[in-house]
């Protein structure tokens, strides 16, 4: 099976659910709303000048945040029906976004430009079958002193919900409907891999990036998983025998030397 025409077909079918969703909530988004959260604003902190490569931006709202932000950005993405969505966005938002259309790792043997921080965030790994190329392609991708923020859902609710934690080479193949709330049932084929936050670490470790910081949060922005509870000014959070799960974690590395 080919996974990247299996996945685009997927990613392309789903994108055009999510831009009429109150999920995504263009409406609001076009208005000024941005898409960012804590998490990530916190960790990324003050952008304004900065060149910012976003992977796997999707539609390009959390790229075109962080333009409003005052960033240079270039976002990177295997859907065209996303990255043309994309592109309309920035326009109607008179942004200066570049927006590409290809695999990560087409993009990474490429891509010869240097940004100051590399971006990626919430259910981006699963797509990827060798994260050792993923880091690589971090790690050059960035200038000197760059610095790579990931924010990420938990592998634990993945284990919860019967996936497998630990790397393997052969893919899940799953027929699965989206996770916006307005999916009609429609479900389309994908192919996706697990990666535990061991290797996620150790890869980045093996590129020459050094790990600043690594947290795990126990509550997520996103209803998009079951048994998801909301807590007021906290967001949604799982609890497993009593106990809170951790639902997200993130990751800043930088880049110090060649
Ligand atoms: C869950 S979305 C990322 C979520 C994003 N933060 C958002 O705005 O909601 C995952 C994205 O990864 C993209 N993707 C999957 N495989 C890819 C690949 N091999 N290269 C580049 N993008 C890929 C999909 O097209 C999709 O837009």
């Amino acid at each position: 099976m080919n996974y990247l025409k299996v996945n685009k077909e997927a990613w392309d079918q789903r994108t055009k659910v999510h831009v009429g969703s109150k999920f995504y909530d263009v409406e609001a988004f076009i208005k000024g709303k941005s898409s960012l959260n804590k998490v990530e604003l916190e960790q990324l902190g003050d952008v304004t000048g900065k060149t910012l490569l976003h992977l796997q931006c999707h539609f390009g709202q959390d790229t075109l945040s962080w333009a409003r932000q005052g960033a240079i950005v270039t976002g990177v993405d295997l859907s065209t029906e996303a990255i043309n969505q994309a592109c309309q966005l920035n326009a109607t938002l008179g942004l200066d976004a570049n927006f590409i259309a290809k695999d990560i790792y087409q993009f990474g043997n490429e891509n010869n430009d240097e940004f100051d921080l590399v971006f990626t965030s919430y259910g981006v790994l699963c797509w990827l079958p060798d994260l050792s190329q993923w880091a690589k392609i971090i790690a050059n991708s960035l200038v000197i002193g760059g610095e790579f923020h990931l924010v990420e859902f938990h592998a634990f609710n993945d284990l919860l919900s019967g996936y497998a934690y630990f790397p393997r080479a052969e893919p899940d193949v799953e027929e699965e409907g989206t996770y916006t709330e307005n999916c009609n049932g429609e479900k389309s084929t994908m192919l996706t891999w697990p990666h535990s936050i061991s290797e996620v670490i150790s890869a980045l470790i093996a590129a020459g990036l050094t790990i600043e910081s690594f947290k795990e949060h126990a509550n997520s922005p996103y209803k998009c998983f079951d048994d998801l509870d909301y807590v007021v000014e906290q967001g949604y959070q799982m609890l497993h025998k009593g106990q809170q799960i951790p639902l997200l974690y993130s990751i800043k590395a930088r880049k110090v030397t060649l």
